[in-house]
């Protein structure tokens, strides 16, 4: 299975006002799961606009070690063949989720319930990062788990045979821990709740309610949500087209925001309010972006995001948004570099155990190119910049959002900034330097400039 080629380390150099219209690749949560609820319905499951990154990639494989048939067309939409819910074989190998911390968990939950035993491990990150928050749930549901290294990575499950069906709720806000237990549920005989204090993306949900699965959600007055899925649903295949991912958007935008004279759009962008935490704290900051020709495709709202330069502000980022955004503190932290004042960011405990500890990560980035920053315990307070920045090279620790996040610095700063590995971010977004190219960015191989 793919891993990371080799490192290949980069430098953004600034210089060069951004423009033009880009559609960034298709979202990596919807991704994974259009491969793996196509291989569990039964039929064949269409997806257009596939993330073709490695992380999904990595899930296309491992549904076909679970026997399903995954195949990529010459047109380039992507065709799972499922035999069914309930029908898993036992994988041969072990499967290398590479840096894929969603898809491996997800098939934690499925594994879960199904009386097969399958071995997982992952990259030097992946192999660090915690799976007893999967694990756990999946074990009162009869799962067996054999780890020599304490839950985390290379592991073996063993589904259970029948599974027993459970109410969770569910510790940390993590939708990769929420869609575990409910993908173990759907082979579990009767109803599986979770309770979800804190709302998290809900793609899971949406997308079983699309392929037929009896599904329902309450959300009280406090926001907590409570999920109840009824069991051993015959599930159907679907036509999914996937939007564009704005995890990704965010970084041709950011980078519209803080480099001068720069106006781009990005096209089909998925804008369900669980993901949208990062356009809610710019606006707040004063940025000029416009959201056009809104449109609801497959349940799914979508939308053009236009942004200009702009002169944005510090703010408190409050810390109940943190899981419509978490993934885009690193980036936001690069966009605080270049505000008045600080902008305060609580609420980030989660980010202690991303593909990185993202919160010491971009502590270290900002550091090293001149700017102030509080790293806190769950907390970064960033000091929008007084004098000339960049210059820095930044240690990337495998995180796809650490290298991007810190190439979109460098195109604003005073000096170049280098990242010691940018093969990494075929992870999620391979076209990221294309992409770049295209508006006019100059992202190098260290010792090239780009054409
Ligand atoms: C994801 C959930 C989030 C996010 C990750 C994708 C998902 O992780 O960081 O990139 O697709 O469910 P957590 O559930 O750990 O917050």
């Amino acid at each position: 299975m793919p891993h990371t080629p080799s490192v290949t380390p980069l430098i953004a150099r600034p210089g060069s006002a951004l423009k033009g219209r880009v559609t960034v690749p298709g979202d990596k949560s919807i991704s994974h799961r259009a491969l793996m609820f196509g291989a569990l319905a039964i039929g064949r499951t269409r997806v257009e606009g596939l993330l073709e990154s490695e992380d999904v990639v990595n899930t296309a494989s491992a549904m076909r070690a679970f026997g399903a048939r995954v195949e990529r067309l010459d047109d380039g939409t992507w065709q799972i063949e499922g035999a069914g819910l309930g029908s898993l074989l036992e994988p041969e190998g072990v499967i290398d989720y590479g840096n894929a911390g969603t898809g491996v968990r997800l098939a934690l939950g499925l594994v879960g319930s199904h009386p097969v035993a399958a071995t997982f491990t992952g990259d030097a990150s992946l192999i660090k990062r915690p799976m007893g928050r999967v694990l756990d749930p999946l074990r009162q549901m009869g799962a067996q788990v054999v780890s020599r290294a304490g839950d985390r990575l290379p592991l073996t499950i063993r589904g259970a045979a029948t599974a027993s069906p459970i109410r969770y709720r569910v510790p940390v806000p993590s939708a990769q821990v929420k869609s575990a237990v409910l993908l173990a549920g759907l082979n579990a005989p009767g109803e599986t709740v979770v309770i979800e204090p804190v709302a998290t993306r809900d793609h899971t949900e949406r997308m079983l309610i699309g392929f037929g699965a009896d599904l329902s959600v309450e959300t009280d007055d406090a926001g907590q949500r409570t999920i109840t899925l009824a069991g051993q649903p015959e599930l159907k295949p679907q036509d999914i087209v996937v939007p564009a991912d704005p995890s990704s958007a965010a970084f041709p935008i950011v980078a519209a925001l803080i480099t001068e004279g720069s106006d781009v759009v990005v096209e089909n962008v998925l804008l369900n309010e669980n993901r949208t935490g990062l356009l809610l704290t710019l606006q707040e900051m004063g940025a000029d972006l416009v959201i056009e020709n809104v449109r609801e495709t497959g349940g799914e709202r979508l939308g053009d995001i236009r942004a200009r330069h702009s002169k944005l502000k510090g703010i408190t980022v409050p810390a109940e948004r943190a899981p419509s955004m978490i993934d885009e503190y690193p980036v936001l932290a690069v966009a605080a570099a270049f505000a008045e004042g600080v902008t305060h960011m609580p609420g980030l405990e989660e980010l202690r155990v991303k593909e990185s500890d993202r919160l010491a990560a971009v502590a270290a980035g900002l550091k090293a190119n001149g700017i102030t920053c509080q790293e806190g315990e769950d907390s970064l307070a960033v000091e929008g910049r007084k004098g000339a920045i960049g210059g820095g090279s930044v240690v990337t620790h495998l995180d796809h959002r650490i290298a991007m996040s810190f190439l979109v610095l460098g195109l604003a700063a005073d000096r170049p900034v280098s990242v010691d590995d940018g093969a990494v971010i075929a992870t999620s977004f391979p076209s990221f330097r294309t992409l770049f190219a295209g508006l006019g960015a100059d992202i190098a191989e260290s010792g090239e400039r780009a054409a």
